[in-house]
């Protein structure tokens, strides 16, 4: 059984908490998109891990975790998280696996990713980790792949390549510096030189291992919202965060693909900028974010917080052809006397049913919402869906009919304890 597990709405939504609890019963993980923007928590035994780059089943031992050809690879971020795993103990040594085609981040990416920020009218509010200008590489025929850091001759004619254009464009138009041949090249051959055990080709891994009825997990990162096609451009990332990125990510077919799991939190968040019509008012905004300790897991920046959205969920079940929803964090609703749903958008009179692409619509939109009676508790340990209080069942159950979904999995918590199966 092959799963890809997509986030339903603007990132964060528990999709690391989600992937560590299903890894116990695959084979392999596999990351296809994003790179060291995405910040996957899993917390086991009160421990916290915190994943930029390594897939989220890493901790359980006999995992295989794959990096697909669709990351973007910053190798310092890389190494630092194998790194901070042997300091825990936890090998990777014949389980990290990072494919040859996956492309570099390089320093003059990191770099323009916030040089760019600063000339904009409106800012995306990017994690500042390169991200974008490396896929802009990647689709513009200059980027630089992994297994081109194993052969330093070609690794070094295509950064001379690339100097010699993007020198210019940083003196002439950010006024700034450049960056040097000689420093770049050493310090990433030299990482070519420690990544080089994990280097292969991923895609013939996963399709052997799918050959020999192991079963694959895919784990996107980002979120619907936040992709490059779907999401509410321009701000968005650079990658396909959808369920469909999985295959162009890994080099597995379409036909492989048995579940799309899609992970929800029981309101929404987003970091960074762009708009979001079901957003609180401040005031209540830090009451949840507080509660529900709603701060990036990468960068660390206060997440806006808001009701759940049905629009823009039900848009992302389409999108992603969800056969199911992992509902997250309902034990931070726990308290308000008013859970609120947003239903449909009011704009310009007339009321949508679907998430509009138009950017004005979507600024402008006012939400419809059905309010449904909240709950006091979320209890700290419950072990079976039906020890949760009937107004939270009722508020899951809503949530459902509403997306014409089934929730396959209820998190009220963040551990691997806090998790119900329906
Ligand atoms: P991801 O990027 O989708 O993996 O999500 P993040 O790790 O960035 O953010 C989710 C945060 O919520 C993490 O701090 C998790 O430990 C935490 N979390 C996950 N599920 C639950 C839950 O059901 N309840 C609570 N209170 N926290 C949760
Ligand atoms: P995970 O996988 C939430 C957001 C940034 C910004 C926009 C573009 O942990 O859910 P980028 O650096 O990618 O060019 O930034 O996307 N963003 C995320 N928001 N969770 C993430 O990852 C994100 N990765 C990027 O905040 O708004
Ligand atoms: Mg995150």
């Amino acid at each position: 059984m092959n799963t890809v597990i997509v986030g339903a709405q603007w990132g964060d939504e528990g999709k690391g908490k989600i992937i560590d609890i299903l890894s116990g019963k695959v084979d392999c993980i596999a990351r296809y998109q994003g790179g060291s923007n995405a910040g996957h928590t899993v917390v086991v035994n009160g421990k916290e891990f915190i994943f930029h780059l390594i897939p989220s089943g890493i901790l359980h031992r006999s995992a295989v975790c794959c990096i697909g050809n669709g990351v973007t690879i910053d190798p310092e971020s890389l190494i630092g998280e194998i790194r901070g795993l042997a300091a825990a103990r936890i090998s990777v040594v014949n389980r990290l696996k990072v494919s040859s085609l996956a492309h570099v981040i390089m320093p003059y990416h990191k770099v323009l990713d916030k040089l760019r920020e600063g000339k904009r009218t409106h800012r995306i509010g990017t994690t500042g980790r390169g991200i974008g200008p490396c896929y802009a590489d990647k689709v513009n025929r200059c980027g630089i792949r992994m297994i081109d850091l194993l052969n330093p001759a070609v690794f070094g004619e295509k950064l001379r390549d690339n100097l010699r254009e993007k020198n210019e464009i940083f003196r002439k138009v950010y006024r700034h510096p450049g960056f040097r041949f000689e420093l770049i090249y050493r310090q990433y051959c030299e990482y070519g030189r420690r990544l080089k055990p994990y280097i292969c080709d991923t895609s013939a891994y996963l399709n052997g291992a799918i050959g020999q009825n192991k079963s694959i997990l895919f784990e996107g990162a980002q979120g619907t919202f936040l992709d490059i096609d779907f999401g509410t451009y321009p701000f968005v990332t650079s990658s396909s965060a959808t369920s469909g990125g999985s295959c162009i990510g890994t080099g597995v077919a379409p036909t492989k693909i048995d579940k799309v799991i899609g992970v929800a939190k029981a309101y929404t968040t987003r970091v960074g900028e762009g708009p979001f019509p079901t957003e609180f008012e401040p005031a209540f905004n830090d009451i949840i974010r507080t509660k529900g300790k709603e701060f990036g897991a990468t960068t660390g920046r206060p997440r806006r917080c808001g009701w759940f959205d049905s629009v823009m969920v039900k848009q992302a079940i389409r999108v992603n052809g969800i056969t199911s929803l992992a509902l997250t964090k309902i034990d931070v609703l726990a308290g308000l006397p008013v859970i609120k749903v947003a239903t449909a958008y009011k704009y310009k009179g007339k009321t949508f049913k679907d998430f509009p692409g138009d950017y004005d619509a979507l600024c402008r939109s006012v939400p419809v919402y059905k309010e449904l009676k909240g709950w006091s508790e979320t209890p700290v340990k419950a072990d079976s869906y039906k020890k949760l209080p009937v107004a939270c069942r009722d508020y899951i159950s809503y949530l459902s009919d509403v997306c014409s979904t089934d929730i396959s999995i209820v998190s009220i918590g963040s551990g691997r304890e806090d998790t119900l199966f329906i």
